[in-house]
């Protein structure tokens, strides 16, 4: 598999920091060595000081403080952290979908207030509608593109499906669909909305671990394709190997209320093979994050 997602330059590495959880300190990551050619990131998503705390009973119950996560262009960006620390909650930030109560989140510089259709999620559990087709369903995620015709809906819904391996399956329901099958729905649904930024909230951790290994390899081919209009991943996952597997950043929060502890560059590189030396020393990493 190539890496089409080219490797980031000193400047985002440098900016990269590991911050030991409550002490406030902060371990730069090491330059990379001479020579690595100069690039210059763009940012495409900004996550700028964001805060959220909901209301309980008057109290205020935090959930994310202050967090800021900058995903630039043709990365692979994924966040973790342990259970109810906000992830989901961030990433619905990210879409417009919940309102910070502080700091803000700039899509390629402009604040994001509401849903985009640059931007598109998927979420965790295949939330396909059980009386549509799979077609259907990938033509309802267009349903507000009133610049398209019927027939315009269909092909590109059709080419989802096929991208995503369903060839065959456009008038099978959800209900026929094994897991893995109704998640490529969900991810064709998105690709048909030929997004600039895809979300993906843990989208492999309800399928089996065979079915897990084969869409993780097949999506991630998909989505770094040069001919793919997306410029920036952004995935959540609480599985580590996924992530040294997968990313090219990873950025850990705390336990709820969650904060930044570590942004770092994975460097490993592509292919990546679990049984490498280094693949562990990665996952040992993160797992030290975590504990
Ligand atoms: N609408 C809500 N009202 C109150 N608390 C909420 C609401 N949504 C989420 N929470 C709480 O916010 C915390 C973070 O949730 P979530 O973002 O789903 O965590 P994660 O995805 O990291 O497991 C949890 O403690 C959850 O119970
Ligand atoms: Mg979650």
């Amino acid at each position: 598999m190539a890496s089409g997602f080219p490797s980031l330059g000193r400047d985002v590495v440098n900016r990269a920091v590991a911050t030991q959880a409550g002490t406030g300190q902060t371990d730069s990551v090491a330059p990379p060595p001479s020579g690595l050619a100069q690039t210059n990131p763009s940012p495409v998503i900004d996550v700028e000081h964001v805060s959220l705390s909901y209301k309980m009973d008057k109290a205020d119950f935090p959930v994310l403080v202050d967090v800021s996560v900058t995903a630039y262009r043709n990365e692979f960006l994924m966040i973790t952290g342990p259970s109810g620390c906000g992830k989901s909650t961030l990433l619905r930030i990210i879409a417009g979908l919940t309102k910070p109560t502080g700091g803000e989140v700039k899509f390629l510089g402009t604040p994001i207030t509401e849903p985009r259709t640059d931007i598109a999620m998927i979420f965790q559990n295949f939330v396909l509608l059980p009386w549509k087709t799979s077609i259907d369903n990938v033509m309802f995620g267009l349903s507000s593109r009133q610049d398209l015709s019927e027939d315009r809906k269909k092909e590109i819904a059709e080419n989802a499906l096929e991208q995503v391996g369903l060839e065959g399956f456009e008038h099978v329901y959800p209900g026929e669909l094994s897991g893995g099958m109704k998640q490529r729905v969900g991810i064709a649904r998105a690709l048909a909305l030929e997004p600039k930024v895809l979300l993906m909230d843990e989208p492999f951790s309800s399928l089996d671990d065979l079915t897990a290994e084969r869409l993780r390899k097949e999506i991630y081919s998909l989505l770094i394709n040069p001919e793919s209009p997306i410029q920036t991943v952004i995935m959540i996952s609480h599985n580590v190997e996924e992530i040294v597997e997968l990313a090219d950043r990873a950025v850990v929060l705390s336990a709820r209320p969650g904060r930044v502890v570590a942004d770092l560059p994975i460097d490993l590189p592509r292919p990546r093979s679990r049984k490498a030396e280094e693949f562990q020393d990665w996952v040992d990493k993160l797992y030290s994050f975590l504990a």
